[in-house]
């Protein structure tokens, strides 16, 4: 059977940050890549330092009760959903410790009341974008999926996401059948000779609006009438395609140039009675079904009056901006992306929204020009990318001194480094409501609503 020097059996006691379990060897911690609390498993070390060891789990020898079938058959493989076989109301569990620990282990806040984490109403299929990569192999052949668990650099072939929709998952087939007939070169990320890097799809949940974005490296598609044709005779529900060329060796699926292959460029979501154009390059929630939960529980926690002037920062396409104007008296929004900007602008404008404005730019340097014009908001929302907020900006947020300041996060790590400042600042942080965004991942969301003390 095994080779008894690599292979050993440990107990797992916990769940890490980053969804990997952990176990004890004589008093050293084992981060392994599966198995969940309460299991006996059989473990290969694969990485040995002299604080703590990295293992995989070969089998599992004792099964918790907190253990499910998982549905996907990529489960093994993919970096994606680190506890899809872990039960749903046990996730919740584990997310809102991980934000309780970052609380007190980050920011010092043990006073903090958390509550239970809000769990999603849908638990598959919940993904409004899904960005797939182009993988080329020395052998001449690719794949066309999602990245292997822990390898930034190996893609295996997709068959079916489960966190993404039906449509999404033949819409890559498609095009991987397509790519591979009309021997298209696909990207090599060692050596950045080939064309076809990154799909990218976006499906609307409200209006069933599908676009397709293909990410290139520079040069026009080859067959780009044959594709945008069968592409649309295969899938009606695509309503847009776009293509953007990137020619930068960094592996992001962003493009420098922007081309509409069909339609207008821009799918349209739906929250609440409000409507949201989308385009390839604006970020948008990617579970809308609980991004209303999201926002209603940021807006429900914030309590806005109608006389406040309400500055939304980090605002994407202005969403919470715009649902939040008819209880304030004005918003003003700040977004770095253009076409986030764009579309914020177009949202306003669709859902007759008069009292929001949008502008582009750094958030520091934003508000920089607001501390010299001596701007005054009663209310503040930041909803900042993983990293958290820029020293600087946060720094100038709290010179504003609103009234109260609602903070939007998708990582409770840097959410707890930043409202350590805010509250030696002044403010007091009575509560904080993680919201499950993506259910069977590691990832939680939270709001914190600060109130000058
Ligand atoms: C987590 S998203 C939140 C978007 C929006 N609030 C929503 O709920 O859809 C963060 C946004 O911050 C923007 N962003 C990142 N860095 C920024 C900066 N330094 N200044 C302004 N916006 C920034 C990103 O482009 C992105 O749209």
């Amino acid at each position: 059977m095994t080779d008894q020097h690599k292979y050993e059996e440990l107990a797992v006691a916990d769940l890490a940050f980053d969804g990997k379990a952990v176990a004890y060897r004589d008093g050293k911690v084992i981060f392994l890549d599966g198995g969940l609390p309460g299991e006996r498993v059989l473990a290969e070390v694969v990485r040995s330092r002299k604080r703590y060891d990295f293992a995989t789990v070969k089998e599992v020898l004792q099964r918790s009760s907190m253990r499910i079938d998982a549905p996907c058959s990529h489960i093994a493989e993919c970096g994606g959903c680190a506890w899809q076989d872990l039960s749903y109301p046990q996730q919740l569990i584990y997310k809102r410790k991980q934000v309780v620990d970052c609380l007190e282990r980050i920011g010092g806040l043990e006073s903090v009341k958390v509550a239970d984490a809000i769990g999603s109403l849908e638990l598959f299929h919940y993904r409004n974008k899904m960005e797939f990569s182009f993988h080329a192999s020395p052998d001449g052949e690719f794949t066309l999926g999602l990245h292997r668990r822990g390898k930034f650099d190996e893609i295996f072939d997709l068959n079916a996401c489960w966190l993404a929709t039906d449509t999404c998952n033949r819409i890559v087939a498609w095009v991987r059948q397509f790519v591979r007939e009309e021997q298209i070169p696909v990207y090599d990320v060692f050596t950045h000779v080939g064309y076809v890097r990154f799909l990218v799809i976006r499906e609307s949940k409200r209006t069933g609006q599908v676009m397709v974005n293909l990410v290139t490296n520079y040069g026009e598609i080859p067959q780009r009438e044959k594709l945008a044709s069968g592409l649309k005779a295969a899938f009606p529900q695509i309503t847009t395609m776009v293509h953007n060329q990137n020619g930068q060796k960094s592996n992001i699926a962003v493009g420098e140039i922007e081309q509409v292959v069909f339609g207008t460029g821009y799918i349209e979501e739906r929250l609440f009675e409000s409507t949201f154009r989308i385009r390839a390059g604006s970020f948008f929630q990617t579970n809308t079904l609980q991004t209303e939960t999201l926002y209603h529980t940021a807006l429900d926690m914030l309590e806005p009056g109608i006389s406040d002037r309400m500055l939304d920062l980090y605002c994407g396409t202005g969403s919470i901006g715009i649902l939040a104007s008819r209880y304030v008296r004005d918003v003003l929004g700040v977004e770095l992306v253009a076409d986030a900007v764009k579309s914020a602008r177009e949202n306003a404008d669709i859902n007759h929204v008069k009292n929001a404005r949008f502008i582009e730019g750094d958030v520091k340097d934003v508000l920089a020009l607001h501390e010299r014009e001596g701007a005054r908001f009663d209310l503040v929302v930041v909803d900042p990318p993983r990293a958290g907020m820029h020293p600087t900006a946060l720094k100038r947020t709290i010179q504003l001194a609103p009234q109260k300041l609602a903070y939007v996060s998708c990582n409770p790590a840097t959410f707890a480094r930043d409202a350590a400042e805010i509250v030696k600042a002044g403010y007091r942080l009575p509560e904080v409501r993680p919201v499950d965004m993506f259910p069977h991942t590691k990832h939680i969301e939270l709001i914190g609503v600060f109130y000058r003390s």
